[in-house]
């Protein structure tokens, strides 16, 4: 059993850095060089000198990853960590409302497969999903995986918004319920509700702000309340117990399994075997890369692309 020390000594020795999702287990966001959203884990692999990226996220953070930096060596410690919501999206569903709305403009979640991202028009996280739409001049956009962002989204831009497959949803928000949030405000009447826009209507309806797992972080620092009821996956009270804020769960069920399959020991062990390294066939990765590029230039994002 490796412990941070002695994980931060075998990083260093080989070159490579870690990045963790927020919902990573709390050893693992210690011993990571950043912790952060999925955009954030997007920008800092590009960034980051290192030869070797260790990506502690489930497996499609992974994959953008290398599809963003291909003379980097990707690794994700644990294949079996995957997302069950971009599952739900798959490439006959997307070309089958493809072919239904011709001319719409496909807006896929980050959440979703190489191959699903090489046939969309662009690639959103939550943290951005709304200020790409909003960009956008063809109705209706077709957006999926997630449903509920979907709906958020197109509650905040006022536009139609078609989710795609019309079921998608993440299992971890879904037994977030708004008794759940009735309860908790009532235990905790002082705490503002923070909310990922994964989770349904009603729940988001009872938060004070609705954002990417980062923005949720951000928010709580800003809003300056003494407690806080989150409502997303577990592994945010971590990060916001670090911060020295006081953050109950809106449901202690909220957790993502795929997410905690990744340890200490799981990293170390694909650092010395090799195994793990993350392959996206050239083509699918291009198309792909194609996409998430033209979303990053239309949003203003600064990266190796704004140079050419
Ligand atoms: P964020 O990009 O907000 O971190 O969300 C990723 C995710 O999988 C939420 O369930
Ligand atoms: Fe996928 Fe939900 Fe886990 Fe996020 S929390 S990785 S959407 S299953």
């Amino acid at each position: 059993m490796y412990n941070v020390q002695e994980l931060r000594r075998v990083l260093k020795s080989r070159g490579a850095c870690l990045l963790a999702h927020n919902y990573q287990r709390p050893e693992v966001q210690d011993a990571a060089d950043f912790v952060g959203d999925s955009l954030e884990l997007s920008l800092k692999a590009l960034e980051s000198d290192a030869r070797i990226v260790v990506f502690a996220g489930v497996d499609f953070m992974a994959e953008q990853a290398a599809i963003l930096n291909p003379d980097k060596t990707v690794i994700h410690p644990e294949p079996l960590s995957v997302c069950p919501m971009a599952a739900m999206l798959t490439v006959d569903i997307v070309r089958e409302y493809k072919e239904k709305y011709p001319g719409s403009p496909f807006v896929v979640y980050v959440n979703s497969s190489a191959s699903v991202k090489a046939l969309a028009d662009y690639v959103v996280t939550s943290a951005n999903a709304v200020k790409l739409v909003s960009q956008l001049d063809a109705e209706p956009v077709l957006f999926g995986p997630d449903r509920h962002l979907a709906e958020y989204v197109a509650e905040k831009t006022c536009k139609e918004v078609v989710p795609v497959p019309d079921f998608g949803h993440c299992p971890v928000h879904a037994v977030i319920l708004r008794g759940d949030l009735v309860e908790a405000k009532k235990k905790y009447p002082d705490a503002k509700v923070l909310a990922h826009p994964e989770c349904s209507s009603e729940v988001r309806k009872l938060a004070d702000f609705v954002g990417s797992t980062s923005q949720m972080i951000k928010a709580a620092v800003e809003l300056g309340s003494n407690e806080y009821v989150i409502a997303t996956e577990i592994g945010m009270l971590h990060r916001l117990g670090k911060l020295g804020l006081r953050a109950y769960p809106a449901s202690s069920y909220a957790v993502c399994v795929n997410m905690k399959m990744i340890t200490l020991d799981s990293v170390v062990e694909s650092l010395s075997s090799g195994k793990g390294v993350v392959k996206v066939d050239p083509k699918i990765a291009a198309k792909a890369k194609e996409a998430i590029v033209r979303s990053f230039e239309l949003l203003g994002v600064e990266g190796p692309w704004s140079k050419s």
